[in-house]
């Protein structure tokens, strides 16, 4: 590993940790943030841990004006004989990178970026909640920080990670949502910044959620933002359908996000012999299946939820229900075995697990 010397501070005072039944997500946050600053010319310098605390930016910075900005999702899990296990991380620095790409930001060292997220978790690590479905969630992000009103990429930035305990993500935890297809607005098209995680795809997406949750729907289904036709993702997350007996993810198509945990699924699937298609799939589909009693299961993927079962979609005034508003038993198991790898209960035949010492 290259040296990579980041100054830490460690903060005078410690704050009150909230008990491990009363978290909620994203709400709290650890007693020191990682930060690193980019400047045109010298590159990305200063790689630091100090307390946590607000930052100082000026009102002109880029990131205020015209969203300039990308950031990650992924945990840390404490296990029963307190190893502290983080699922994948490559993979998430890898997607920095490819979202700094396609927002011009300058790349980070996905190397330097690990090993800060590494050290910052250990020196929080009295944070990481040990009780059934709590983790530490783990946020690195990038703003643009010129003071400056052109459009144009910012010249200079700042690299920051977080930590929060959580809880699970939805209220409903592993039980069903109910799902309102969203025929008004889009998410993301091909060639936009759909694929790339970004707080503008994000924006973008609350008007249809409010409207959703205003009809007692806790998420949107996201259809394509051309024939708004096929299906793309489920609220902040990939999706997937199980009819009869096969699993059907839609394929990235230069719109949808590269989830970490969807690309998981499909490994394991696979791993379990169970067929796992990626390919376009449409709305009129899906509805077929429902209507001649072939959709057996429905779930969303993400970082956050890991797995989110699907107990309804709401379409051109139908109520489709899914297994009885009920979760599968391919969504529990793949629930089960995730965060039992995740967790280190369940064995890695992947060697996804890395031990954080
Ligand atoms: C996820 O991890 O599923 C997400 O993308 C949600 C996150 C934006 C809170």
């Amino acid at each position: 590993m290259k040296d990579h010397t980041i100054d830490i501070t460690l903060s005078s005072t410690k704050k009150q940790k909230p008990e491990s039944d009363q978290l909620v997500f994203g709400r709290v946050f650890t007693d020191h943030m990682f930060i690193m600053d980019y400047t045109e010319g010298k590159g990305w310098h200063d790689p630091r841990i100090i307390p946590y605390q607000p930052i100082i930016l000026d009102p002109a910075s880029m990131i205020f004006h015209y969203g300039q900005s990308v950031f990650e999702g992924l945990k840390a899990y404490l296990t029963k004989d307190e190893q502290v296990l983080l699922f994948r991380p490559d993979k998430n620095m890898q997607r920095l990178n490819k979202s700094n790409d396609r927002l011009c930001i300058p790349r980070i060292d996905e190397e330097l970026a690990l090993d800060a997220l590494k050290q910052l978790i250990m020196i929080d690590r009295d944070w990481i909640p040990g009780a059934e479905g709590t983790s530490l969630y783990i946020r690195p992000f990038i703003i643009a920080t010129e003071p400056f009103l052109g459009v144009a990429p910012s010249k200079s930035y700042q690299f920051i990670i977080i930590l929060s305990p959580v809880g699970s993500y939805y209220k409903e935890g592993i039980h069903p949502v109910k799902i309102a297809v969203e025929s008004e607005f889009v998410r993301a098209v091909s060639g936009g910044t759909g694929t790339a995680k970004t707080g503008g795809n994000y924006a973008a997406s609350l008007r249809a959620q409010e409207v959703a949750t205003d009809k007692g729907y806790s998420q949107v289904l996201w259809l394509d933002g051309v024939e708004k036709k096929y299906i793309e993702e489920v609220g902040s997350m990939n999706i997937f359908f199980k009819i009869n007996g096969e699993v059907i993810t839609p394929s990235l198509n230069g719109s949808i996000l590269e989830g970490v945990t969807r690309n998981s699924i499909i490994q394991l699937l696979k791993h379990w012999n169970i067929p796992v298609t990626e390919r376009k799939i449409s709305m009129d589909e899906i509805y077929d299946a429902y209507s001649n009693g072939l959709l057996e299961e429905a779930f969303g993927t993400g970082t956050a939820a890991v797995i989110s079962p699907i107990g309804e979609f709401f379409w051109r005034d139908e109520k489709l229900v899914i297994n009885n508003g009920q979760t599968g038993q391919l969504s529990k198991k793949l629930y089960d075995t995730l965060t039992g790898i995740q967790k280190g209960t369940e064995p890695d035949p992947f060697d996804w697990v890395v031990e954080v010492k």
